[in-house]
């Protein structure tokens, strides 16, 4: 059996509950690959990860390699193949007896989080480690990472997939298809309620879901809305934000990386823009992408996009450039 070295921060959080299980069964990386997973968390926290451990011994999967927790970042990611970069600091929490409600605050608070885990995964990650980026604000703690990572040869990437499972779900239900009908649905932009879920370029059956759908006014007043929203209307519907379907976005990522992507069809994910499309330079930005399997991700090139399309990329594009500033002083 062929082994992978995989490292998990937040190990002990909601989503990485949800998330663990399918990283050792199979699933993720084939039934002939043997998991060696680190999971990483803060201090006050490792402990816990005995319990998780055991918990996945008793799941009993024959894929399962060697099982680690620490709550060094320098030990979790030594060699690793896989990082995902899962934990992260919550809205809400009080952080030094300031309690942590504004995007600016967070972004601080968490991009300082990402300066050591990116220091340390340039330095001890494998050359051609696959970096995905889960913990919020997803794309602009990417940025921080792979800026100090500093090793170009490492391919770093933060999740859309959740998004893009939302609105192709939400798409398939209007249309009254079957979910596997709805490809090429590309996120674009920030994950945040900015994005912009390309309902023009989605295909249905091959034909623009717009087209198929055939009703203006629901895609741009209704779909829009509540994909971008999706996520807050989990946390009050829930009292917690989404996991189950966040871990489940996880194995698709990590899947359409780890394999050639379909013929026609291509995946969503951030990763630092080439100028394609006029973003600027190196933002982490949703774009529709396609994966040679063998380690090459390209963004696929002269998709359409209609000024409707334009003036919400523009939106999202200004967000991510606002988030960067804000933390330009970690990015020196
Ligand atoms: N990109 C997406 O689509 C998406 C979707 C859902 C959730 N999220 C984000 O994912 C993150 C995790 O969500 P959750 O529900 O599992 O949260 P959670 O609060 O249940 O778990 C987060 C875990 O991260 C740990 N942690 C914090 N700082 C850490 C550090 N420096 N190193 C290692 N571990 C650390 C915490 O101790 C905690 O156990 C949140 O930021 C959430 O907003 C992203």
């Amino acid at each position: 059996m062929k082994e992978i070295n995989v490292a998990v921060t937040g190990g002990a959080g909601q989503i990485a509950y949800s998330l663990l299980p399918r990283l050792i069964s199979g699933e993720t990386f084939g039934e002939n690959t043997k998991v060696n997973l680190r999971l990483i968390e803060i201090p006050q926290v490792v402990e816990k990860l005995e319990g998780t451990i055991m918990e996945l011994i008793d799941c009993g999967f024959k894929q399962t390699g060697s099982l680690m927790a620490t709550a060094d970042i320098r030990e979790g990611v030594t060699d690793a193949e896989w990082v995902l970069l899962v934990g992260s600091i919550p809205r809400g929490i009080v952080v030094e007896g300031k309690k942590i409600e504004e995007r600016s605050d967070l972004l601080r608070i968490n991009g300082g989080i990402f300066t050591g885990q990116g220091e340390a995964i340039g330095k001890l990650a494998k050359n051609d480690a696959n970096i995905l980026v889960v913990g919020n604000p997803a794309n602009t703690n990417a940025l921080i990472g792979k800026t100090k990572s500093n090793n170009p040869s490492q391919n770093w990437c933060s999740m859309t997939a959740l998004d893009a499972n939302r609105a192709k779900a939400q798409l398939a239900a209007k249309a009254e298809v079957d979910i596997s009908s709805v490809t090429n649905m590309t996120v674009w932009g920030n994950h945040s309620p900015t994005m912009y879920p390309d309902p023009y370029n989605a295909r249905i059956n091959g034909i623009s879901a717009v087209e198929v759908i055939n009703d203006i006014d629901w895609v741009e007043n209704v779909y829009l809305p509540l994909v971008q929203h999706r996520g807050k209307a989990v946390i009050d519907a829930r009292g917690a934000s989404s996991a189950a379907s966040a871990a489940n976005a996880v194995i698709d990522t990590v899947k359409s990386i780890d394999n050639p992507t379909e013929e026609g069809n291509w995946f969503s994910a951030a990763v630092p823009s080439d100028g394609s499309y006029d973003i600027p330079e190196g933002l982490f930005f949703g774009f529709p992408l396609r994966s040679s399997g063998t380690g090459s991700v390209e963004i696929v090139q002269n998709i359409e996009l209609n000024d409707f399309a334009k003036s919400k990329i523009k939106i999202t594009t200004e967000e991510l450039l606002s988030e960067k500033e804000a933390v330009q002083d970690l990015l020196e």
